[in-house]
């Protein structure tokens, strides 16, 4: 059995948990979390200087909390969020990790955000009930990439090696890394903004709440489809190249300023028919690009995390997709329980553990 003490930090979430694995399982021990939303929700979007605040001051009492009940000599390692994040964040995180280091002795494991999301599906689940190869895409209010995880030992298909000759130079992290018994491959990112981020800024648009991704999803709920506001996602015309969120912003900023200049205010069934021309517009695009690469990689599994997850629309519109090419049989899961999902220390727990045992 190996034991993790995890911290995350990178954003808008002070997390902290122990995670074990044993013989294939990974458990959560403990998971105890902060979100700033409250504090950030009157600015509409993250303002880093308070996040920075924020995490400084959480860390410790979060911390104190889960150090005793660790049981300090049953931990074999401490893991901690590294990168991708908001740096004055990232560094109260690591910060702490390197200062119980020097009291413990016990070795550091600077975690990938984004690979503790592809991990996120390790979480109170066997080994086994992990059927390889699975696609995972990973899309919230700063990230949005797919990944495929197999075997560390399957062969290199031909257009794995295509895909990353072509894309390398181009991305920065577009090769593979062998974590344990996996091998993990970015199969598409975004070129500019994050589903998320772009669900926030129309909500901020549509006079909604800040983060407005669930808002939209309700909005669009009692909207219909429209031919006058449809939008479109760019390059989605290529369901193997990166994925583009920015346009989309810029289409429905226009449709508003043109319905404002002639009528005036937004109507209520405006606002609700360009959530759903908006909702309908992502998530095809995210679904179209899942389900092309489950399907090129032949994956048993789809996976879904981050916040963007929990949109049912685009639940629907992936089953949608997935009968329209006959893989049904291939099913779409979600983390077992939706706070590993969001941002979580138990996901970097549960990849620091697979990094550790890859030493
Ligand atoms: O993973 P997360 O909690 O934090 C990070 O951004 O890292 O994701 C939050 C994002 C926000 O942009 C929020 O608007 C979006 O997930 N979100 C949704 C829904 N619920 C949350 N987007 C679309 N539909 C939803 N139901
Ligand atoms: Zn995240």
């Amino acid at each position: 059995m190996v034991r993790t003490l995890a911290i995350e930090t990178s954003c808008d979430d002070t997390s902290v948990a122990i995670v074990s694995h044993d013989a294939g399982n990974f458990s959560v021990e403990h998971l105890q979390s902060f979100s700033q939303i409250d504090l950030h929700q009157h600015y509409g979007g993250i303002v880093p200087e308070i996040a920075y605040r924020s995490h400084a001051e959480k860390i410790v009492p979060l911390l104190a909390s889960l150090w005793w009940k660790a049981i300090l000599p049953t931990l074999d390692c401490i893991s901690v969020t590294a990168s991708p994040g908001l740096p004055g964040a990232l560094v109260v995180g690591i910060t702490s990790a390197y200062s119980l280091q020097a009291v413990s002795g016990l070795p550091v494991i600077e975690v990938d955000h984004i690979m503790g999301h592809v991990f996120s599906v390790l979480l109170e689940r066997s080994r086994e009930e992990l059927a390889l190869p699975y696609v995972c895409l990973t899309v919230s209010g700063g990230h949005n990439d797919i990944y495929l995880v197999q075997d560390k030992d399957a062969s290199h298909t031909e257009w794995e090696t295509q895909a990353l000759r072509h894309k390398k130079g181009h991305m920065s992290v577009w090769s593979s890394h062998i974590v344990w018994p996996f091998r993990v491959t970015k199969l598409a990112q975004t070129m500019d903004d994050a589903a998320g981020e772009v669900f926030d800024k129309v909500a901020r648009m549509l006079d909604g709440p800040y983060p407005g991704g669930a808002w939209i999803g309700e909005q669009a709920k009692l909207g219909s489809a429209d031919p006058a506001r449809t939008f479109h996602v760019a390059a989605h015309h290529d369901p193997s190249g990166l994925f583009s969120f920015s346009g989309i912003k810029g289409q429905v900023h226009q449709r508003i300023q043109q319905w404002v200049s002639t009528h005036g205010e937004l109507a209520t069934d405006i606002k609700h028919a360009i959530a759903y021309g908006f909702q309908e517009a992502v998530v095809d695009a995210l679904a179209k690009k899942l389900v092309y690469w489950a399907d090129r990689c032949s994956a048993k599994t789809i996976w879904l995390v981050g916040g963007v997850s929990a949109n049912q629309r685009l639940r629907v519109v992936l089953q949608q997709h997935l009968e329209k090419n006959n893989k049904t049989h291939i099913p779409c899961l979600l983390p077992t329980q939706f706070v590993y999902c969001t941002d979580n220390a138990a996901m970097i727990g549960a990849c620091g553990l697979v990094m550790q045992m890859t030493k």
